[in-house]
């Protein structure tokens, strides 16, 4: 009954909307992430192979702490009714910021710990074939890290991914918030938070399994 009615009464619009917005959330969440999370890790491996940037980093570090020492919802939340409070700006828009910078924090440390991870003989060949630091760190250090944090990057993605379901907190209407709503209105909890788990778990899957044939492709490359 609940398929029929699932059909023929709107109620699939509420997973379907919902799962486009959890997805654009996600997907600009991860660009924000990446791009921020880079520049943080350039400037902290500068400043732990050089000792220059002392203040960018000392700025980096207490994003870093504060970020990671505070839950996302409370972020979230804080960004929309704190920051934005007065404004009427669009609920994506504060998702896609608070996720965004919550996880350059994380992938900032997955990017550190890339680079750290190669062996400081690559720097010191590198400059010792003539290539200045920004040189040796573009071509020799990441390329190899890359390599290495891949796993992580994708682990962080799932958890971006997962993460977004306490949008709901500023009734942002993701995946999660139209299984609620259906759930709400039907007053039957099984067959739309089920179906919602299932969504994210073919999603979760499917994006291990191109992570994986990626990893393989590397490595395969690597002989
Ligand atoms: N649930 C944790 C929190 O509320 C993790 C946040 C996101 N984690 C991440 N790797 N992006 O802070």
């Amino acid at each position: 009954r609940f398929i029929m009615n699932f059909i023929t009464d709107d109620r699939w619009k509420y997973l379907a909307d919902g799962l486009v917005v959890t997805l654009k959330v996600t997907f600009f969440a991860v660009l924000i992430g990446i791009v921020f999370g880079f520049l943080i890790a350039m400037v902290r491996a500068t400043y732990d192979k050089t000792g220059k940037l002392k203040i960018l980093n000392l700025v980096c570090k207490i994003y870093l702490t504060v970020i990671r020492g505070t839950p996302v919802v409370v972020q979230l939340l804080i960004i929309y009714f704190v920051i934005f409070g007065s404004t009427q700006i669009s609920k994506v828009l504060v998702a896609i910021m608070a996720f965004g910078i919550n996880s350059a924090a994380y992938v900032a440390e997955i990017f550190r710990s890339g680079i750290m991870s190669i062996d400081d003989g690559q720097m010191e060949a590198g400059r010792s074939l003539g290539f200045n630091y920004a040189q040796t760190m573009f071509y020799i250090i990441m390329p190899q890290a890359f390599k290495n944090v891949l796993p992580a990057l994708g682990n962080e993605f799932i958890v971006l991914l997962k993460e977004t379901s306490v949008s709901g907190y500023i009734a942002l209407q993701d995946l999660t918030k139209g299984g609620d709503i259906i759930r709400s209105r039907t007053y039957d909890a099984f067959m739309p938070l089920i179906a919602v788990a299932l969504i994210y778990l073919v999603m979760v899957m499917v994006f291990t399994k191109c992570v994986n044939l990626l990893e393989r492709r590397l490595r395969n490359s690597d002989h």
